[in-house]
Order: structure tokens, then sequence, then C-alpha cells
């Protein structure tokens, strides 16, 4: 079963979407952070992680790999459902190379924009490969496409790393992502509102409700 991350640091959203039981995780990143106004990442990810009791993602800041190993070391200290966010550049494949080793060495590779980079984040033992599809699709290229080739890649060495559809700016991103064979979607918010109804339902039940009324009342 293909499961569904939020994007979000926003609590509110979080304990919302949660209570529709259809929630396995949270995606985070500094500039969440800073949208959910608060620049106390740990106590704003376990609060996160006590809501949805499922993986959370929180990134690093350093960019050199010493810096990286020394945030991921604390950082998966701060919940058990923690993955530390590395980015796909050479220092995040040389940190990830050591993180993955730890007994609870959790990483999600994110900013991902080929299928080289998923690859080498599987190859460092990550946990995620976090492909931005929507950055890919601003830039005039299809990032659907690197969600394809990269199931067809993992698939054909049967590598133990997730294909994760982040980035994801509308409802039509979801579907295709699933038709892609993505392991994990994540969104935000006001998609996975959007993908959880349509005017079509609201005209229909308003319609069923009328007639009812029309019934009861005769
Ligand atoms: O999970 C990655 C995501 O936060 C990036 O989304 O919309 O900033 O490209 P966006």
């Amino acid at each position: 079963m293909a499961l569904i991350f939020l994007d979000t640091a926003k609590l509110e959203e979080i304990s919302e979407a949660a209570s529709w039981g259809i929630l396995d995780g949270v995606t985070t990143n500094p500039t969440l952070m800073f949208r959910a106004g608060t620049a106390d990442r740990k106590t704003q990810t376990q609060r996160i992680a006590e809501i949805v009791k499922g993986s959370v993602s929180a990134e690093v800041i350093s960019t050199d790999a010493q810096g990286m190993i020394e945030e991921a070391r604390e950082i998966l200290t701060w919940s058990e459902y923690v993955y530390v966010k590395i980015p796909a550049t050479p220092e995040g494949f040389k940190a990830m190379s050591v993180i993955s080793g730890w007994p609870n060495g959790r990483i999600n590779a994110t900013l991902i924009f080929s299928p080289n980079q998923a690859f080498l984040a599987a190859k460092a033992g990550a946990s995620y490969a976090s492909i931005f599809v929507g950055r890919l699709d601003d830039a005039g290229l299809d990032g659907m496409e690197v969600v394809r080739q990269t199931r067809a890649i993992f698939d054909n060495y049967a590598l133990d790393c997730q294909v994760l559809a982040a980035s994801i700016r509308h409802p039509a991103h979801v579907t295709q992502s699933l038709l892609a064979g993505a392991d994990i979607l994540t969104m935000p918010f006001p998609v996975l509102k959007k993908m959880a109804g349509s005017p079509f339902t609201d005209a229909g039940l308003k319609k069923f409700l009328e007639d009812w009324r029309k019934v009861a009342n005769a």
C-alpha cells in the first residue's frame, strides 16, 4: 500500500489529517519550519511525532558531511519515528554512507532531481529517495518521468529504498505518482483536502438531501 505523508510543520494541519485516519507520516524542511513560525526544530518534530505516531522527517542544516553526521546523531534521538533528511550532494552521500551504518540510521535523501541521484541515495543506504516532482515540472522537465525511471531502477536491482514523490503540487500529481509506482507521496494539506472531495460529490450530496427532505416531509 502506498503511504500518504503530509508535507508541513503546521500542527493543526497534521492533527486534522491524522483525524481522517489516512495519514502515515510527515515531512518537514527548513522552509516548512519557517512557515510554521518556529526555529525550535526539536520540539516541533517531537510534537509532530506525538500526533502522527509515524515517520517524521527533519532536515539537517549543515552542508558538509561532518556537520551533517553530527546533526544527524542528535536529530535521530528526538523520536523513534524520526528520519533525518540529507541532501543529495557529494557531501550528503558521504554522510549517508556513515549514518546508514548506525542501528538507528533512518535517512530520507532529499532534493533529488534525477534517477541517478536516487540510485546513489539507495547505494548510500537511504531508506527514502525524495524526488521533487513539482520543482522538476517548474523547470520545464518531466518530474513524473523521474519517478517512473527511479521505480524501474530500484525494481531492476531490488534496491531497499522507497521511492518518495515530493514537491507534489496538485491532485493530478498524486494520481500520476500512484500510477508511476511511488511508495510514498508527501503533499501539502491543501492538496490532500482537494483529493478528498469533488464538486460533483458536493452537488450529488446536496441533491440527495433535498430529495430526502421532500419525501420525509410529504
Ligand atoms: O518535500 C519537499 C517539498 O517540501 C518541496 O516542495 O513545493 O517547495 O517544491 P515545494
